[in-house]
């Protein structure tokens, strides 16, 4: 077996910090644990709220590491018009050039703002087309995920189905896409994915994705990163909550060296 890609690790800082100076000690937080990572390091994207992807763009990324970019935790399918409070894909690509990811499909949007898989199909059809890449999130509720691995794996299936439906197939596989799976019941609650459940998801997304790189995401940790990542079908994890403090930061990029 060829040995393992580096992993890719996604901070989804969400509605936070609370203001950019914040923001900016936590990117050099990031960038000076990239720097002692070295040329093993991890890949990083670094998905802040819009109103500070220009001062990181700028004051931080642009020293950092190449293995180091930028995302967005939403997008907009149309590029301009009518659309109050929205910012499409090519808006945001010809902002700053170093926003490459598009965060697509997270479950608090799916629950709080009523995003639907066809509103997440064209937003993935609408990034592609603009040069961003998608993490596109899945992942089933705690009631489906008490009827046992079956269930779950068809709730996804059921999801990937609809978010990808007439989303060229060449492009999946392609590192294009790549599909978060954070069960909806492990997210922000400090309950893990017992890491075992977390493979065999991930096995199983990928056959169904094309072989698209999975990651896994749900109460990700400095603690219990290595417990994921581990695994040669799990390429890497999102993180939320542990994203926003520095010592937590430094230990989840030290893990994935
Ligand atoms: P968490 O969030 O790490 O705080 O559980 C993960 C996510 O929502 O992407």
């Amino acid at each position: 077996m060829p040995p393992k890609r580096s992993s890719l690790i996604v901070f989804n800082w969400k509605e936070n910090p609370r203001t950019s100076k914040e923001a900016i000690r936590l990117a050099v937080a990031v960038s000076r644990a990239m720097r002692s990572a070295g040329k093993d390091g991890p890949e990083i994207v670094i998905c802040p709220p819009v109103l500070y992807l220009g001062a990181l763009s700028e004051k931080m990324i642009s020293r950092a590491e190449s293995r180091c970019s930028l995302g967005v935790q939403n997008i907009f399918w149309e590029n301009n018009g009518a659309y109050t409070g929205e910012i499409g894909p090519a808006m945001v690509r010809a902002a700053h050039g170093n926003v490459r990811y598009a965060i697509v499909g997270h479950s608090e949007r799916r629950r709080f703002l009523g995003e639907t898989d066809e509103m997440i199909r064209k937003k993935i059809l609408a990034s592609l087309a603009a040069g961003l890449r998608v993490i596109l999130c899945v992942g089933e509720p705690v009631e489906v995920r008490k009827k046992g691995t079956r269930a779950a794996m068809q709730y996804v299936k059921n999801q990937l189905k609809k978010d990808l439906q007439s989303v060229d197939s060449r492009l999946r596989g392609n590192d294009r896409i790549i599909i978060a799976y954070e069960p909806i019941w492990a997210i922000g609650t400090g309950k893990n994915c017992p890491p075992e459940d977390a493979r065999e998801m991930a096995a199983f997304i990928k056959k169904e994705a094309h072989g698209a790189r999975v990651l896994y995401g749900g109460s990700v940790n400095g603690a219990n990163v290595a417990r994921y990542i581990c695994y040669d079908e799990v390429s890497g994890v999102l993180v939320g909550g542990a994203s926003l403090h520095a010592e937590e930061i430094k230990k989840i990029i030290k893990a994935n060296i």
